[in-house]
């Protein structure tokens, strides 16, 4: 089975079940700051798991494009990747336990979908704790459908559960699914609890009817929902069998394409195996994350650090098996072309992507000349007696030269130097912690500062979103607000330039909001309460689950940290001074107070 038929079968499998296909939501979280990625399906379903509406219903199915990077250096080995697309079906409230493990095993086993022999297929389910049971339901429905007991594992929290995504918000107990590879047992224990892939696990069943608080409770959520993850990627691997997901269908177009442009072959040693796959995992997630929405380029911050180090990687990768400079847009070429079916937005911005590709090539050339002038340049100023090179150094390196800490120490070994990785480590950290600090600042609304103009702004920003809502629709939803004493900038998902009408009729509602001079009212009330009495904004999981609800008359209701101005009638008179495009989909109003 190729991965495209993997995809098609799921997503018909479970409308047959009554679930809407929906798209997948992009990679880049939108109004979550805890994440630089959406690493799960469920990731941006989260404000419906707590009790948001659907608009799709409340049985729902898609495949999620997935990125975790956390195991950058581990790319290249036969598991590894850092982009992947789950496969994913959800009951927000609606069937629980029975359906969805009798709709695995149906999937699983019948010849009609993936038709994989029962006796192959293995279960883990939740032992309990003090937080929640021991899940004897999901064990005797397994056992109903005829799995024999020696098939099934009770294991703890720590395999048997999943989530919340982020610090707080909805979890609960799971139950897993694997496969027999049919390798030998690692040991008389030999489980599917242990890692030596023996059993791989390929379904994940997860029971969401937990809230994990701030505090670290477990609450019961209003509703018991179903979440579940499978990874195409995987689990094709499994149904082709072959030993590693870079040896699937999957990849075996860009891997192709990295062999025709470099000296080497795709598994003639070791070396060169890991650099194919590097390359190949890199610029796809490059494409992806490129393709998205255009929002994020090649940066030193979030997720433009994530990209740049991507591409730099690829690069140096490539450079290893003589992959000529300049080519990382062909590749990408080859994923686009793979993908564009499934994914349109990839070939919607093919040139946006190539291009961003191609100009990082070109700046990482000229980096990569300059930090090997500063490495010699150090290497001559620590003199002959020191022969380490420190943290802040190497870092500064990896930092302002784009050098992989890899690619330092090769240097210095080749002039009889070492680096001080822990040092180095120790500088990285310190430096995430200063990005992440900066994405909890964008999240703040973007306000440059907190005076009194700054304020009206803001609260004009929330008129001016409800008034977007009433002319344009639903589908306007906020994507970034950048807000200073002069004048505010809202970005917001909308398909198409604005009519001259429709501004002014904007404009109007604002305006005449302001005239009514109504109070603006704060509250504070946990999420669930927020988004059931029909709250717009962000989700803010970071500041636990009482978020802050700002209320002006009937005319806006919305999800934010403040300030805001304390009567609508203090903000004058509202002016849309520019509608422009910001990227694909987006569009951006600049608007001051007169
Ligand atoms: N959210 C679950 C996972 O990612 C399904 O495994």
């Amino acid at each position: 089975m190729k991965a495209n038929e993997l995809r098609e079968k799921f997503l018909s499998f479970f409308k047959e079940k009554g679930h809407a296909v929906i798209p997948s939501a992009s990679v880049i979280p939108e109004n979550d700051p805890t994440v630089l990625f959406t690493t799960a399906g469920m990731h941006p379903l989260v404000p419906y798991l707590l009790g948001a509406k659907h608009p799709e219903g409340n049985r729902l199915t898609n495949v999620q494009k997935c990125i975790r990077t956390g195991d950058i250096d581990e790319v290249g080995d036969a598991t590894h990747c850092t982009f992947f697309e789950m496969l994913g079906n959800w009951s927000l409230g609606d069937y629980f336990k029975k359906e969805a493990i009798e709709w695995s095993w149906e999937f699983l086993t019948s010849e009609k979908w993936l038709g994989i022999p029962k006796e192959k297929l293995y279960f883990t389910v939740f032992a309990g704790d003090e937080d929640a049971p021991r899940d004897m339901e999901s064990y005797n429905y397994w056992r109903s459908l005829g799995v024999p007991d020696d098939h099934i594992f009770f294991l703890p929290k720590e395999n048997n559960w999943w989530g919340p995504a982020g610090i707080t918000g909805p979890c609960g107990p799971d139950t897993e699914m694997f496969i027999d590879t049919g390798k030998e047992k690692c040991g008389p224990d030999c489980s599917p609890a242990c890692n030596c892939g023996k059993y791989v696990e390929i379904w994940n069943d997860v029971f969401m009817e937990y809230n994990k608080t701030a505090d670290g409770k477990f609450e019961p959520l209003s509703q018991k929902n179903v979440d579940t993850g499978m990874g195409l990627d995987r689990t094709i691997a499994i149904l082709q069998g072959v030993e590693s997901v870079y040896d699937t269908d999957i990849y075996k177009d860009i891997i192709d394409k990295i062999g025709q442009l470099s000296e080497k072959k795709y598994g003639q040693d070791e070396e060169t195996t890991r650099a194919f796959r590097i390359v190949a995992d890199h610029i796809r997630t490059s494409t992806f994350i490129l393709g998205d929405q255009k929002a994020v380029t090649p940066s030193n911050v979030d997720q433009g650090y994530v990209l740049r180090r991507l591409i730099r990687r690829a690069i140096r990768f490539g450079l290893q098996i003589g992959i000529p400079e300049g080519s990382t847009p062909e590749i990408a070429q080859v994923v686009i072309n793979q993908y564009r079916d499934v994914y349109p937005e990839l070939g919607n911005n093919e040139d946006f992507i190539k291009r961003e590709l191609a100009l990082e090539e070109e700046r990482f050339q000229r980096t990569i000349k300059q930090g090997l002038r500063e490495f010699d340049k150090l290497v001559s100023r620590l003199g002959e007696n020191v022969k380490v090179i420190d943290g802040p150094n190497a870092f500064r390196l990896y930092d302002t030269f784009g050098f992989p800490l890899e690619f330092t120490q090769e240097l210095a070994s080749e002039r009889g130097y070492t680096v001080d990785v822990e040092g180095f480590q120790e500088s990285f950290r310190r430096h995430q912690e200063i990005s992440q600090a900066g994405a909890a600042q964008r999240f703040k609304g973007g306000l440059a500062d907190h005076t009194e103009e700054t304020a009206k702004l803001h609260t004009a920003t929330h008129l001016l979103h409800a008034a977007l809502r009433k002319v344009l629709g639903d589908e306007v939803a906020q994507r970034g607000s950048n807000i200073t004493a002069e004048r505010l900038r809202f970005d917001f998902s909308f398909s198409r330039k604005m009519t001259r009408e429709e501004l002014d009729e904007v404009e109007r509602l604002v305006n005449e909001a302001i005239q009514k001079n109504v109070e603006i009212v704060c509250e504070e009330m946990p999420l669930e309460k927020a988004l059931e009495s029909g709250a717009i904004g962000l989700f803010e999981s970071k500041y636990g689950n009482m978020v802050k609800v700002y209320t002006m008359g009937e005319f806006s209701k919305e999800i934010c940290g403040g300030p805001h101005a304390s009567r609508t009638g203090e903000l004058g008179r509202f002016k849309i001074k520019k509608e422009e495009s910001s990227s694909a989909g987006v569009r951006r109003i600049k608007a001051v107070l007169e």
